[in-house]
């Protein structure tokens, strides 16, 4: 029972990290660590589900024009965690973020469970974000003229339940028109669908390839990397500035009244969505092995990317609501619809183009951090030692990358965004708990570990991060808490078969015992 709570020494870790074949190539400075933040942040959240904040849908009830305070709300939750993950990342400069430091306060359980529970921010986010990926590409291509074809660019159940809601439409003789072009759209695909044995065949092929090709450029190396998503970053800025800029001389005042239509429900309801939106901060930390001065630039990029982003979301909300009554919202491209929805066609193109960018930068990001997660966990044997490999000549951990990609493609090209986000946010939010946790115990169990940033306020800043984080856990639905639950259950199983017998901290203590006996 004490082994499963047993940390691994912070020397150790670092240690770890100096063996031959296991080093990663230290390139990024403070600038690219937080381009690397905005680049992880500003995506799909703010391009696609803050639509369904505004307007509500599903369980969700609608924040309104309110939603600028959702985005508020959810800042102050994250600000107080991003404190707390600047002081281990600047302390612990290492390539399993939130696994890591789990490692090295909370014991070697808690680091399985959080290392199983990242895959939930990382892997299944980037499924969302390449989901979206592929509808704003879909609409740019529709922009030009391209008809792609619907049924390759979608996932199966969506066309199902379209075919379902036209059924009982023509049944119940209403028109089939005013189930809207969205259902219009799905339904196309379900009638054009080649089909095998009687079987339609409908996935999304733009979501399955942008992945496989990100895969591809991540695996050859980060210097590469850093630099497609730094202009990707200055692009989605550029695109951002023009909604902004633009959308601020259509502001009709009169849409911001109700300003809350739903009350503060309404408003903590939509920041528990949107807390996709902010999803990213904490990635740069899985780059700390590859940053030339990780003590200082960690903590620096955390906090500099938070900052920037929350001003940008704020101003893109107010604007947002501004422009186009928020009922009108609920699509998948809210900031386009804004535009197209008071005629003005061009320049939902350009939010389009702009949105293909942001999200193209997220996966990049989410892509990097995954497989330097799963590598951090091979490292310490709690998965197979194939997984801790690096490239002979890229220095990539190429495997995990390659799986990463495999996973996240066949995912995305079969899978419904409002879900995989909604269980993106839970598993996040649980990973933001348990850190913050870990700073309090850390002070208490290794009070003289240098520490280049500090956290203010201990415990007073950890705890309001628990209590912020978990609110926003408890205004998710049920059926998010059963998904998260199941797939904690099965993280331990994998666990219980395999970490727990080929663990290097249980194998270096065993060591010593007989050593000492
Ligand atoms: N924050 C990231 C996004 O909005 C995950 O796409």
């Amino acid at each position: 029972m004490s082994q499963l709570f047993q940390t691994k020494s912070l020397d150790s870790l670092v240690r770890g990290t100096e063996e031959p074949g296991h080093q990663l190539k230290r390139t990024l400075g403070a600038v690219q660590l937080t381009a690397l933040g905005v680049g992880a942040i500003i995506g799909a959240g703010i391009f696609s589900t803050v639509g369904t904040a505004a307007a509500g849908g599903g369980a969700h009830l609608g924040a309104g024009p309110a939603v600028a305070l959702s985005f508020v709300l959810t800042a102050i939750a994250c600000g107080f965690a991003a404190l707390c993950y600047a002081e281990f990342a600047a302390m612990v400069p290492l390539a399993g973020s939130a696994y890591t430091y789990a490692y090295a306060t909370l014991g070697e359980l808690v680091a399985w469970i959080i290392g199983w529970d990242l895959i939930l921010e990382y892997a299944i986010g980037n499924v969302a974000v390449a989901v979206s990926w592929s509808g704003y590409f879909q609409e740019l291509l529709r922009g030009l003229g391209i008809a792609w074809p619907a049924w390759l660019g979608m996932d199966f159940r969506t066309a199902i339940q379209a075919s379902h809601q036209v059924q009982a439409a023509q049944a119940a003789h209403v028109d089939v028109a005013t189930l809207g072009p969205v259902v219009a759209h799905a339904y196309q695909a379900f009638l054009a669908a080649p089909r095998i044995a009687g079987l339609p065949i409908i996935f999304d092929l733009p979501a399955f390839s942008i992945v496989a090709f990100i895969t591809w450029i991540l695996v050859r190396g980060i210097r590469e990397s850093a630099w497609l998503n730094a202009s990707m970053v200055a692009l989605k800025l550029l695109v951002i500035g023009f909604f902004v800029v633009v959308g601020a001389m259509y502001v009709k005042p009169a849409n911001w009244t109700p300003f809350a239509p739903n009350g503060f429900a309404g408003i903590s309801n939509a920041a528990a969505i949107i807390f996709f939106a902010y999803i990213g901060f904490d990635a740069v930390s899985t780059a700390a092995e590859e940053a030339k001065n990780p003590q200082r630039d960690m903590p620096i990029a955390m906090i500099a990317s938070l900052i920037i982003c929350t001003i940008i979301y704020i101003v893109v909300a107010v604007v947002l609501t501004g422009l186009l009554n928020y009922k009108f919202l609920d699509t998948a491209e809210p900031l386009a619809t804004a535009f197209s929805g008071i005629g003005m066609n061009w320049a939902a193109g350009v939010v389009s183009l702009g949105a293909v960018f942001a999200t193209t930068s997220v996966l990049v990001v989410f892509q990097m951090g995954q497989p330097r997660i799963f590598f951090s966990m091979g490292r310490d044997g709690l998965l197979p030692p194939w997984s801790a490999k690096v490239h002979p000549k890229y220095r990539t951990p190429y495997i995990t990358t390659i799986l990463t990609g495999v996973f996240v493609a066949l995912f995305a090209s079969i899978s419904n965004i409002n879900e995989v986000v909604e269980l993106t946010n839970i598993g996040t939010l649980f990973a933001f708990v348990l850190v913050s946790i870990g700073i309090v115990v850390l002070r208490r169990t290794n009070p003289d570990q240098p520490r280049p940033f500090r956290t203010p306020f201990v415990p007073v800043v950890p705890l309001l991060s628990v209590v912020m984080c978990g609110y926003l856990m408890f205004e998710l639905p049920l059926i998010t808490w059963i998904r998260f639950v199941l797939w904690l259950a099965i993280g331990l199983v994998i666990y219980y078969l395999y970490g727990i017998h080929h663990s290097t901290l249980r194998a270096e203590n065993s060591k010593r015992v007989d050593a000492s006996a």
